[in-house]
């Protein structure tokens, strides 16, 4: 096999062993993916700082995010349907992240159980939830966290609505996926994958699946958000949640001052600076523009975090060194379970954090908590979406 170097080389591999529908669900961003691109491409406008002749030695990536202790702050997003793109990859996934010191966030929308994962981890990871109708089902998902315990809560505000990824529509996305001659025609080209999900009982949404009531069809990702998914939510609801919870929270999914502030002021924890991947308001800034107006509004009143186009040590560096306190990667763990499964999860995880201890250590920092602005050549205006870069 060639030798894997980047998180590039992954994704090639993760296109080639998974089926096309759930890489299509992976690598999409919705409508015309303007977004999803350029939360990618934006990264590339801010230059990182050459020094020399700086003692290297000694250096450290450890910090903390919501106060808990971090190898480095990276940590897995909650990703749907991670259990389809390698059996139990859910399990997978939060395994290769406690092995290397990272949180490990279960997404609503996985394969894989809360209860599940919990019994195949030893260490507690995050748990996102979306804001559900259902008031009994949410708070028993919420419960369930909290039994499972669980050390943050990710609240996930930016999908009341689903934005449209015009592939899924296409492939019919569902879990399991539904047997129609494409769909099988393309999975016999897929064996490795085929023969492990066999083996496997996980292939349902294994948090809704007899635990949610009223969902007609409880393996479309759409239909269950265009019924279950609660279009009336507000601030007042997502303070209940925090409430409910009575643990650290994280509200994902900002990208306006105003919303950081509001956020601030329910008592979250952190915020994630975020457009879901490019997945839903497609047309929205990137993310890593957004980032410095944000830390502008509420950099001193709550920790900010960052995901959405991260693909690489340099540009964790570069949101860290903007401000954030924390970046969270989706894809690009998913392109590493998908290639290889728990163990490209690791080489994900590992291939980041090479970048980021080296592309520090050259721009003359040894310590994670001390990189800054300084570090940075950022294009006058790059905080100004208003301004053509
Ligand atoms: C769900 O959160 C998705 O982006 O598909």
């Amino acid at each position: 096999m060639a030798v894997i170097t980047n998180i590039e080389d992954l994704r090639r591999i993760y296109e080639r062993r998974t089926p096309r529908m759930f890489y299509d669900y992976a690598e999409s961003g919705s409508w015309t993916e303007q977004t999803f691109r350029e939360n990618i491409s934006d990264f590339r406008h801010i230059r990182l700082r050459q020094r020399v002749a700086v003692d290297m030695s000694n250096r450290s990536t450890r910090s903390q995010m919501v106060g808990q202790d971090v190898a480095m702050p990276v940590a897995l997003a909650p990703v749907g349907l991670t259990g389809m793109q390698s059996a139990d990859g859910e399990i997978k996934a939060a395994r290769a992240a406690e092995a290397f010191g990272v949180p490990f966030t279960l997404s609503t929308m996985s394969i894989c159980s809360i209860e599940d994962v919990a019994e195949h981890t030893t260490k507690p990871f995050w748990f996102q939830v979306y804001t559900l109708k259902d008031d009994d089902f949410m708070r028993r998902l919420i419960d369930r966290a909290r039994a499972a315990q669980c050390s943050a809560l990710v609240v996930t505000v930016d999908l009341q609505v689903l934005g449209q990824r015009h592939k899924d529509l296409k492939n019919g996305l569902s879990a399991p996926p539904k047997l129609t001659a494409r769909s099988i025609a393309n999975m016999m080209t897929k064996i490795p994958w085929g023969l492990e999900m066999l083996g496997t009982k996980r292939r349902f949404f294994g948090n809704i699946v007899g635990h949610a009531k009223g969902v007609s069809d409880p393996a479309s990702l759409s239909t269950w958000t265009a019924e279950a998914f609660d279009v009336s939510l507000d601030w007042k609801r997502i303070a209940q949640f925090k409430e409910w919870w009575g643990g650290k929270l994280i509200v994902k999914g900002i990208m306006e001052p105003e919303d950081a502030r509001r956020a601030a002021e329910i008592g979250a924890d952190a915020i994630i600076v975020s457009n879901h991947g490019g997945r839903q308001l497609d047309g929205a800034v990137s993310s890593i523009r957004m980032l410095p107006a944000i830390m502008d509004a509420v950099g001193d009143k709550v920790e900010v975090h960052l995901d959405s186009g991260i693909r690489s040590g340099q540009d964790v560096l570069k949101a860290l060194a903007l401000g954030a306190k924390g970046t969270y990667i989706g894809r690009a763990f998913t392109y590493g379970l998908g290639a290889m499964g728990q163990p490209g999860v690791t080489k994900a995880l590992e291939i980041i954090h090479k970048e980021l201890d080296v592309s520090m250590a050259l721009c003359g920092e040894t310590d994670i908590r001390n990189v800054g602005p300084h570090m940075l050549y950022v294009p006058q205006g790059f905080g100004d979406p208003t301004v053509q870069l």
